[in-house]
């Protein structure tokens, strides 16, 4: 079973972010190599770390973080985008979404640089797929790319499934067409007329409209923080830390990745760490950090056969499901999916279709 978190964030759009008090970017002054975080963010960073481990179903156990993805490749990540949009897209446009996607994920991935015996001094993306309704959406010249016309058991145009991490954790791609080279850790998906986001270790989902009309921005928030959920990091609906109130995870309060939410991902790496064997000890770990775009070269590294089991918990956030609501899966809460076994109905919300895996309470 590979249920996947997936945590939709509407309240991302509702709130006014020009009346923001932290929304400038904070100068990281220096890298550092081990865990030593700002005197400052030890309190609430415990909290959030102690809070994830109670309420994650397999925090530990999971195998499926972006981390787990970047380290099955050895350094990089593939993305396959699912145009679920009635728009053409240029070339012009295409390269756009790249770029973005480059972008963003240097920004948390630099958190990871020089950090704690984290092996790469730069992750690069790049696209290799898109899922669209009709081929002849994509104009100009499609080559680099696999497109797909398929779709998922809710009619929306989907990437190959034998090409996809979520449906190969073990790393086996022998049923994807063009092998491992070819293969995808995340989906972006973009649809028309959605608001506020999903993030998983599925990828992540945001509206087209939002997305295309930030694209040249330096910060996406919206996909800035589904980015944090494919890092393992959460939402904070319900509850915030000691002392920090800006910061891309708490939706609505933070345009930039903060140092909070930096340090939040490497409470994450160093937790997880063990599990990739690293050999080399950390403190002599090069911190140069490279500002070179991401290479759009394909990389041709086969995933790595790791044989790590795969989990068959789910990580889903269940934060809610222990309220004891009469009737039905309280708000953001799982409402279905394939052998889904809990509730189908919701006590808030409406249950509404996310993928063939995965309804949620909305
Ligand atoms: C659902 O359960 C059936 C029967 O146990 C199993 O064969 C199938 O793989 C499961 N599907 C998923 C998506 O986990
Ligand atoms: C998309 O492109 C196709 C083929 O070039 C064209 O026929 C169609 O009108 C375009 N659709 C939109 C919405 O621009
Ligand atoms: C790490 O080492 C353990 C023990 O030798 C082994 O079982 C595991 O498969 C290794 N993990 C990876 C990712 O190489």
């Amino acid at each position: 079973m590979h249920f996947s978190r997936l945590i939709q964030d509407s309240l991302v759009l509702g709130l006014g972010l020009a009346s923001l008090a932290a929304a400038m970017p904070k100068q990281i002054v220096a890298r550092q190599s081990t865990w030593n975080p700002p005197s400052n963010l030890v309190t609430p960073l415990q909290q959030v770390w102690d809070h994830e481990v109670a309420t994650y179903s397999n925090a530990l156990g999971f195998k499926n973080y972006g981390y787990d993805q970047v380290m099955a490749n050895g350094g990089y990540l593939n993305f396959c985008v699912r145009w679920d949009s009635s728009q053409n897209l240029s070339e012009a446009q295409r390269a756009q979404i790249l770029t973005a996607l480059q972008r963003s994920m240097k920004k948390w991935i630099d958190w990871l640089v020089g950090f704690d015996g984290f092996p790469y001094s730069s992750v690069p993306v790049n696209i290799v797929g898109y899922a669209v309704k009709s081929t002849s959406q994509l104009q100009g010249s499609t080559s680099g790319y696999d497109v797909y016309t398929t779709k998922d058991s809710g009619g929306i145009p989907e990437c190959d499934p034998r090409c996809g991490r979520f449906f190969h954790q073990d790393g086996n791609y022998g049923s994807c067409p063009g092998g491992a080279a070819r293969h995808y850790d995340q989906s972006l998906w973009l649809t028309d007329g959605f608001s506020g986001g999903a993030g998983g270790d599925w990828g992540q989902r945001i509206g087209t409209e939002y997305f295309l009309g930030a694209i040249n921005s330096e910060n996406i928030h919206i996909l800035l923080h589904e980015m944090g959920h494919t890092f393992a990091l959460d939402d904070f609906y319900d509850w915030t830390p000691t002392g920090v109130s800006n910061f891309i995870m708490l939706a609505g309060s933070s345009t930039v990745i903060t140092d909070f939410d930096g340090w939040m991902m490497r409470d994450w790496w160093r937790h997880l760490k063990s599990r990739y064997n690293l050999s080399t000890p950390t403190s002599t770990t090069t911190t140069s950090r490279t500002t070179t775009a991401a290479s759009t070269t394909r990389t041709t590294t086969p995933a790595t056969t790791t044989t790590a089991v795969r989990t068959t918990t789910t990580t889903t956030t269940t934060r809610a499901t222990t309220t004891g609501s009469s009737g039905g899966s309280p708000l953001y809460g799982q409402c279905g999916g394939t052998n889904w076994t809990g509730p189908t109905t919701c006590a808030q919300g409406t249950c509404t279709y996310s993928n063939a895996w995965y309804s949620q309470c909305l």
